[in-house]
């Protein structure tokens, strides 16, 4: 029995869904575990590329499984479109299973997301307006509407005539937004549900059946740890728990299924959407990076903001997710630099930090203590193994494992499969 989660351990985009991608080719399922179609996954299969939104990175092997677990949250019409997106480029989703009990995104969620953020000003938090909060809040409100109910379409009506009485007021009274007609969302997504109807499954016991059977369960994240609602830098953060435990509820299996947990890390820090960000660059060596490494949202397109590789945030990560690996990619953006820097602390009232503070103030108010370290000039791209490194480029690498106290599992010099270097077979490893 063998459960291994991938994880983001900055603020998304770091390159997971690759990660995944490799980790899959050896395994027998795959399993988103919470988010929704907020995230977007670059992958390449055989040249081509693949940008998943709401489908798990294993999908490209009829041979294994596919799951969107519980703890996700399922836009349909968007589901749909990606799947046959997927299938367009020659790929089968038949091995696709859906939780009958993951939560459904309706366009009131998506309408909400949109305007209740764009009240908020200057406070707003950029969500990805995929109506993934108040999708969340109606499942701790307990007024959410789950996969199964798709297939009743008596209590599919019940209940959301009940939430529409609600919605709908919110609608109009403070947005002064036309309201949802039930008889037309009613017909809309039983129609979905149809659609849908061969994937969905007890995913609970399916999977637990695979780990039962000593199968291979790789568990992929979305967003990241310092998004996370509970130890992410609150408010700015999404609506569920991307951390490591979070692979035990959205996925349900017991935290004793997990064997490995894989923390993945760029070489430096990018982040998109509002809130604190300590190491962010405003310089030409931001922009620098911002465009050598094409840092432009997949979901929303919108630029990324760039910072130095912190080690308190990965620290923090590493701790709060219980990474047995690091996977870091995208060492060759920093290629070319004449100096590097890393955070190792904060500097908050005098005093040093080497912790994330919760304060939201505080973490406004932090200095980064950096240590610069030599930059390489070489082009690293067609590195095939980690002695080939320039030795600063090592050192780099070294000094990151020493900070953040877990050894690396791959690192990465370019985005193609061809250019992450994997240093042992993570299924296998003592
Ligand atoms: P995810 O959400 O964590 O799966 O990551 P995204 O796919 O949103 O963003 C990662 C981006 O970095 C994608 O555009 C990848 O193609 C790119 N990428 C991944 N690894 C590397 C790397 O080693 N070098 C470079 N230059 N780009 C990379
Ligand atoms: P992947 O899986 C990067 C960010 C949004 C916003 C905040 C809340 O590709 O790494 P939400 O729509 O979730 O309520 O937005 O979280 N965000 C992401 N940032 N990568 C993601 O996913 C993200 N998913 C959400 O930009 O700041
Ligand atoms: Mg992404």
């Amino acid at each position: 029995m063998a459960g291994i989660v991938v994880v983001g351990s900055q603020w998304g985009d770091e390159g997971k869904g690759k990660i995944t991608n490799f980790i899959s080719q050896d395994s027998d399922m795959v399993v988103r575990y919470q988010g929704g179609n907020n995230a977007g996954h670059t992958i390449y299969v055989d040249g081509k590329k693949f940008e998943l939104s709401s489908v798990p990175s294993g999908i490209f092997n009829p041979n294994r499984l596919a799951v969107i677990g519980n703890g996700c949250v399922v836009n349909p019409k968007a589901l749909l479109a990606e799947l046959h997106e997927i299938q367009e480029k020659g790929v089968t989703t038949e091995n696709l299973r859906i939780s009958d009990r993951a939560h459904v995104i309706f366009p009131y969620h998506m309408l909400i997301d949109q305007l209740a953020d764009a009240k908020k000003g200057d406070g707003k938090i950029g969500t990805t307006g995929r109506g993934i909060g108040p999708t969340y809040m109606d499942k701790a409100a307990r007024v959410g509407i789950r996969i199964v109910d798709l297939l009743d379409e008596e209590i599919l009506r019940e209940r959301l005539a009940n939430v529409l009485a609600e919605k709908n007021e919110v609608l109009e009274k403070i947005y002064d937004h036309a309201p949802f007609d039930l008889e037309e969302l009613v017909a809309e997504y039983v129609a979905y549900g149809q659609k849908l109807k061969p994937y969905i499954v007890d995913t609970t016991v399916l999977i637990n059946e695979y780990l039962d059977d000593n199968k291979r369960v790789l568990f992929e994240g979305a967003q990241g740890a310092m998004l996370d609602i509970d130890q992410g830098t609150y408010p700015y953060v999404t609506s569920s728990s991307p951390v490591g435990g979070g692979a035990t509820i959205g996925a349900g299996v017991g935290p004793t299924k997990i064997t490995r947990v894989v923390g993945v890390a760029k070489a430096y820090t990018s982040r998109v959407g509002d809130g604190p960000f300590p190491t962010e660059l405003f310089d030409e060596v931001g922009d620098r990076i911002r465009e050598i490494g094409h840092e432009y949202g997949v979901v929303t397109k919108r630029p990324r903001r760039i910072g130095w590789l912190d080690t308190v945030v990965l620290r923090h990560s590493a701790r709060i997710g219980g990474f047995t690996h690091l996977s870091l990619n995208s060492l060759d953006v920093l290629s070319g630099l004449e100096t590097v820097k890393l955070a190792v602390a904060y500097e908050l009232d005098g005093q040093r930090i080497t912790h994330y503070p919760a304060s939201l103030k505080d973490v406004q108010r932090v200095t980064p203590v950096y240590e610069e370290l030599p930059g390489w000039s070489e082009d690293i791209t067609g590195i095939k193994s980690r002695d080939e490194l320039p030795a600063n480029a090592e050192n780099y690498l070294k000094r990151v494992e020493e900070l953040i106290g877990v050894p690396l599992y791959t690192f990465a010099v370019g985005p193609s499969n061809e250019q992450t270097i994997i240093l042992f077979d993570i299924w296998n490893k003592e």
